[in-house]
């Protein structure tokens, strides 16, 4: 067995009373992938972060190459040859994606920045990822997904002993995973050790080597990646799972949401569904083919230029996110930092967002029963946090998560609009997401749920709607349709108009 590069020996992180690693011992070596297993919240972030010199641990004690090393900031980090690919993205939008991959490290010659030396260099790494863009291209333009891609290159570009990748994976889809695992592999062959998160298992037993399990800031388990799913599973959350979607389909009520003809120019054309009461429509489709814009524009988020949204027959005006809350629609977004939350407010204030008007008496807000029934939902959901009040952006990043659902349940919302809304949820968390999906259809309510992951379409949706490019392609039953199917017709209308579309979706980003 070769030495460790790094190892995080007995640490102990706390903050303020609350410790939230303690006394783990984290093995890092060369040319094997270490998985770190645990639900949101268990301290994967916490941990990687003091290997990145973000934070430095509370006791214990850090070794690089057998020596008690203090990794002070991110730059000694660097030093030491270790790269981080973090959760949450750290571009700078307004920078090109060239300066974003080579920040810090631009070519200079006679201490004139060297824009060609930068920009073969960016070019080098995207290369390296097979990401097909401009580096001169400002990274604020690109999609949720492309930016986890930059992110990637940066890190690869730093050629690292250590490579830290933190849920690379979640924004990201099947040809992509597979064009990163390829790096991987790649490196591994070069002798690189890495840290990989994933809430997604079957990845972990395809790139990983050894994984350890924790939870509530605590190891439990070291295992080998072969390990199967139940025993990870119950290693993990305590418990096991015996049924992953557990959709409870009711019967179909009135049409609640009636969408027609729904058109914006280079985003999507000529939409068309309806959900009833008590349905699940899932969304199916390629990156880029419109789905998020099509969610964005019924929630009233973004304009459209021809078509309508009728809520229970009433047309509901476009453009307006007050007049979507107040019909009963509420739109759960793919970018929660972005778009969903309010980072430096509280838990309490975020989840009763969408609530303080409509709860008011006389004008007056009524913030103790609002506090009462935020707890109570953020109980339900399980939120892993020190206490209501605790700013939103301590909470790891599947909390937070939790937190723009549990605000749309609160406000009992009619129509729910879920974009992505598993993504970074561990195993237990998803199901008990997918159980308040099936509470609000029971209650009377419709969702519609876009989604990337297909067995979470096929298994919890009851109609699945596909697009592609722009378009609707097909309507399916969820019962007994097939990942082929739902495929065959993600890809029916042509790549070229594809990319087009993306392009101008950019553009219209830009404007908004
Ligand atoms: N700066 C901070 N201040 C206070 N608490 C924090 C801070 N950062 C993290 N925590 C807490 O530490 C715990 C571990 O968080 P961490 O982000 O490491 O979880 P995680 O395992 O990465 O979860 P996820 O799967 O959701 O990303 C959480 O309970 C979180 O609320
Ligand atoms: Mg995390």
């Amino acid at each position: 067995m070769t030495d460790p590069i790094l190892v995080l020996d007995h640490v102990t992180k706390r903050f303020g009373p609350v410790t939230v690693i303690d006394d783990v011992t984290i093995p890092v070596t060369p040319g094997r992938v270490r998985v770190l297993l645990g639900e949101n919240g268990a301290g994967k972030s916490t941990l990687i972060k003091m290997m990145a010199g973000i934070y430095q641990p509370d006791g214990g004690r850090i070794l690089v190459d057998g020596k008690e090393v203090t990794i002070a900031d991110t730059k000694a980090a660097e030093a030491l040859g270790i790269a981080t690919i973090h959760q949450e993205l750290n571009l700078a939008p307004n920078m090109s994606v060239a300066e974003n991959i080579m920040l810090g490290r631009t070519p200079s010659r006679g201490g004139i920045f060297n824009k060609k030396a930068t920009f073969d260099a960016a070019r080098r790494a995207l290369d390296m990822i097979g990401l097909d863009v401009d580096p001169a291209t400002p990274v604020g333009k690109l999609g949720v997904a492309k930016q986890q891609l930059v992110e990637i290159a940066k890190a690869l570009s730093q050629d690292a002993r250590l490579l830290i990748l933190d849920e690379p994976t979640a924004s990201l889809t099947k040809p992509e995973i597979t064009a990163l695992f390829r790096v991987m592999e790649d490196l591994r062959g070069k002798n690189v050790a890495m840290v990989f998160i994933s809430h997604h298992l079957d990845e972990i037993a395809q790139i990983g080597d050894d994984i350890s399990v924790l939870r509530d800031g605590q190891l439990v388990g070291e295992l080998p990646a072969a390990t199967e799913e139940p025993e990870l599973v119950r290693l993990m959350v305590g418990r096991s799972i015996d049924k992953q979607y557990p959709r409870v389909a009711s019967s179909p009520g009135e049409v609640l949401l009636e969408v027609d003809g729904l058109t914006r120019a280079g985003a999507f054309s000529d939409v068309s569904f309806k959900v009833r009461a008590g349905e699940v429509l899932g969304v199916a489709g390629l990156v880029g083919a419109g789905r998020t814009e099509v969610l964005r524009a019924i929630a009233g988020a973004d304009k459209y230029d021809s078509g309508s949204v009728r809520v229970g027959g009433k047309p509901l005006p476009q453009g307006y996110l007050d007049a979507a809350i107040k019909a009963g629609v509420g739109l759960v977004p793919e970018d929660r930092k972005a778009q969903g939350l309010v980072l430096g407010a509280s838990v309490n204030e975020n989840i009763g967002y969408a609530t303080l008007t409509s709860t008011a008496t006389w004008g007056l807000a009524d913030l103790a029963g609002q506090r009462k029934r935020g707890t109570e939902t953020a109980q339900r959901l399980r939120v892993r946090m020190a206490s209501m009040d605790q700013p939103i952006r301590n909470l790891s990043g599947g909390n937070q998560q939790k937190v723009v659902f549990g605000r749309w349940l609160m406000a009992n919302t009619k129509i729910l609009l879920l974009d992505e809304p598993t993504r970074g949820v561990d195993v237990g968390a998803k199901v008990e997401i997918y159980e308040l999906i099936n509470s609000i259809t029971e209650r009377g309510g419709a969702v519609v749920m876009v989604s990337s992951e297909l067995p979470e379409v096929l298994g919890m949706s009851d109609r699945i709607l596909v697009m592609s490019a722009g378009k609707v392609a097909g309507e399916l039953p969820a019962q007994g349709a097939t990942q082929d199917d739902v495929m065959t017709l993600a890809v029916r209308n042509n790549r070229i108009a594809l990319k087009e579309q993306d392009l101008q979706a950019y553009d219209h980003q830009e404007n908004r």
